[in-house]
């Protein structure tokens, strides 16, 4: 059994955990939020010194909570790519720190493979292939997993991912920053079919539409002109009704690309990451599609589903179980591509 501690820093969340294999034994999130509320969005400057001010307590309280000692563990990870460079700096530099102190093996992963892993956590027992669809503020990406380190993006997002279509949506009706929560709360008192919105296909060179790209800008736009319209027509938005639409038409889009893609490449199981897949329209759309389709969905919950280092502690102890592990040289990148994560393990970056 591989015991992990790994840190998580690379946006709004600091987050520390230690998991055994696919076992949490402690998960500290604290969550930066309210400090970004105020801006709309998050700042990476006050993001980075946010996680400087918060590590240190989360490692003593992580180790604490799972009472276990810096001798029990097999090695130490974190967060390295993709996202901001000065936030994942924070954890990267921490995660180095401690491996070269308590002379244990140092692993970086990769952001997304983590929110993968986040589907091992409540389904321990889960083996590839399985197509997971990972959405979330940064990411739309429908990846076939064939193994751990393995990856292949089937479809993405030609724009704005669907988490940041929330948020944009959300700004523009006046509901605040994160926006997904709220329109998700709101959209269960809403009429899904009061406005008629397009869900936004990707062309084609040789006609017809990709069968598993988005595309969310012209949605975001039509809400917007929506909302325009009907401010002069009238003082009071029917907002629950416009985000119980916003909802659904994101919902058809990212089911109608999911379910195509598993039935194409012969994926019986779906795994859904990142905070969208909190989506309660999400959920229920992929949950019948599936269904109707004897497919098996797999929702991890929301505690997974979101920023946090048990999921980055889970896919480190799987590289380390593989023998896998990172050089202390290793850095940190804004973007990385997750069919390049094996990049992380063996080679010396520096
Ligand atoms: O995975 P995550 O915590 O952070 C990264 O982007 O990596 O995802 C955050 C995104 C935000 O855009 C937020 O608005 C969205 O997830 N989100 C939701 C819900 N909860 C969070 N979107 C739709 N419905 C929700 N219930
Ligand atoms: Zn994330």
């Amino acid at each position: 059994m591989t015991t992990i501690l790994a840190i998580e820093t690379s946006c709004d969340e600091t987050s520390v955990a230690i998991v055994k294999n696919r076992q949490v034994l402690s998960n500290v999130v604290s969550s930066q939020i309210d400090l970004h509320q105020q801006y709309g969005g998050v700042v990476p400057e006050v993001a980075s010194r946010r996680h400087v001010e918060t590590v240190n307590w989360a490692i003593a309280q992580s180790l604490q909570d799972a009472d276990l000692t810096w001798a029990e563990m097999d090695g130490i990870a974190a967060t390295c790519a993709p996202g901001l460079v000065g936030a994942l700096l924070v954890g990267l530099t921490a995660a180095k720190t401690l491996a070269m102190l308590h002379q244990k093996p140092f692993l970086g992963v990769h952001h997304l493979e983590g929110h993968i892993y986040a589907s091992y956590l409540s389904n321990p027992t889960l083996q590839p292939p399985f197509l997971c669809l990972l959405v979330s503020g940064g990411h739309t990406s429908l990846i076939y997993v064939k193994d751990c380190g393995h990856y292949e993006i089937l479809g993405q997002t030609r724009d704005d991912a669907a988490g940041e279509a929330f948020d944009k949506v959300a700004r523009l009706l006046n509901l605040g920053y994160p926006g997904g929560p709220v329109i998700d709360r709101l959209a269960k008192s809403g009429n899904p079919h009061a406005f008629p919105l397009p869900e936004g296909q990707v062309s084609l060179p040789e006609g017809g539409y990709h069968p598993y790209d988005s595309s969310f800008s012209g949605l975001k736009t039509a809400v917007l002109r929506l909302t325009q319209k009907l401010r002069q027509e009238s003082d009071s938005l029917p907002v629950n009704d416009l985000a119980a639409s916003f909802q659904d038409t994101v919902a058809r889009a990212l089911t109608k690309r999911t379910i195509a893609c598993a039935l194409d490449y012969g994926l019986k199981t779906i795994a859904i990451g990142g905070g969208v897949a909190a989506n309660s329209g999400l959920r229920q759309h992929l949950q019948a599609a599936a269904q109707s389709h004897n497919l098996y969905v797999l929702f991890p919950p929301l505690k997974f589903c979101t920023d946090n280092a048990a999921m980055i502690a889970c896919a480190a102890a799987d590289h380390f179980n593989r023998g896998h592990t990172s050089p202390l040289t290793l850095g940190v990148r804004s973007r990385m591509a997750i069919s390049d994560v094996m990049q992380l393990y063996g080679k010396d970056e520096g």
